[in-house]
């Protein structure tokens, strides 16, 4: 009884093979993968055709089946002779129904060679790939820079932009100072002035001083008169204050 469930993956690619009904030979023999050339089809080869299909061929063969190659050159006429017709190799019936599914799928599948059965290669012989080549010193790149966290702080950041623009003598650097808001020290920077603390107390959206350096919230711009300070330097202090404020 033939196995009329056998399992169908591949063999879509088997399609339009004649005379086995509606299942490939394949099928109908279980063959779930496409067979190769080392694992599958050489042995059957050369069982079955090379005692006639050898170099020089004999018992009225004219042409030898000892290479993957020729069995590729001929794999038409051995699809027709050794799966279909069933003749080859002649008398008795050609070939067990397995090894024509194998044959069948084969040749369908593209006829893969796959890799060689037989010994395990002498890996001694593999692995020496010959003396290293030599690359050269390695380039020396000098020591690595731990930049660490960029903190910016006061002395090092803030004081430099507020002494130019802000801590002016005619200004906050005046004695006293406009505003009640000495910026000449961070000290000062710290108190604040008539208003309050300027710094937010770390909340950049309730810092006095970025409101006046963006001029919002209805707050008129610092400078007074303008211009304004470049946007680095703003973001400079806004991060600064957002850290802390730390002095240094
Ligand atoms: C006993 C000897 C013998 C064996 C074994 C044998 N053959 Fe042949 N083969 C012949 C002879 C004789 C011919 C030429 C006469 C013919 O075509 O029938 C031939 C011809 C062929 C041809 C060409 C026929 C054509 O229609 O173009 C193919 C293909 C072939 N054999 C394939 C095979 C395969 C595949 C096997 C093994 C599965 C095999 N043979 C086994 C003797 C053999």
């Amino acid at each position: 009884m033939r196995r009329w469930l056998a399992p169908l993956p591949l063999f879509a690619l088997l399609a339009g093979c004649p005379g086995f009904g509606d299942k490939t030979l394949a099928e109908l023999e279980g063959i779930t993968d496409v067979p190769t050339w080392h694992a599958d089809v050489q042995p059957i080869i050369a069982g079955y055709c090379q005692p006639c299909h050898r170099q020089p061929p004999t018992g009225g063969a004219s042409f030898a089946l000892l290479t993957l190659d020729q069995v590729r050159d001929h794999a038409d006429r051995i699809r027709v002779r050794a799966v279909q017709l069933g003749d080859m190799p002649p008398g008795g019936g050609g070939l067990p129904d397995a090894e024509k599914a194998t044959l069948d799928a084969w040749i369908a599948g593209g006829m893969p060679e796959g890799l060689p059965t037989g010994p395990e290669p002498d890996m001694a012989v593999v692995a020496d790939m010959g003396a290293p080549v030599d690359m050269g010193a390695p380039v020396d790149m000098g020591p690595t820079v731990d930049m660490g966290p960029v903190t910016l702080t006061w002395d090092a950041d803030i004081s430099p932009i507020i002494a130019e623009s802000c801590a002016v003598p005619s200004c906050h650097g005046a004695n006293p100072p406009t505003g009640g808001l000495n910026l000449t020290t961070y000290a000062g920077f710290v108190a604040g002035g008539f208003s309050g603390v300027v710094h937010g107390n770390g909340d950049v959206d309730q810092a006095l001083i970025l409101m006046r350096l963006n001029a919002v919230n209805g707050f008129s711009l610092m400078p007074l008169g303008g211009p304004s300070l470049d946007g680095t330097k703003i973001d400079l202090i806004e991060a600064w204050i957002a850290a802390g404020f730390p002095e240094n």
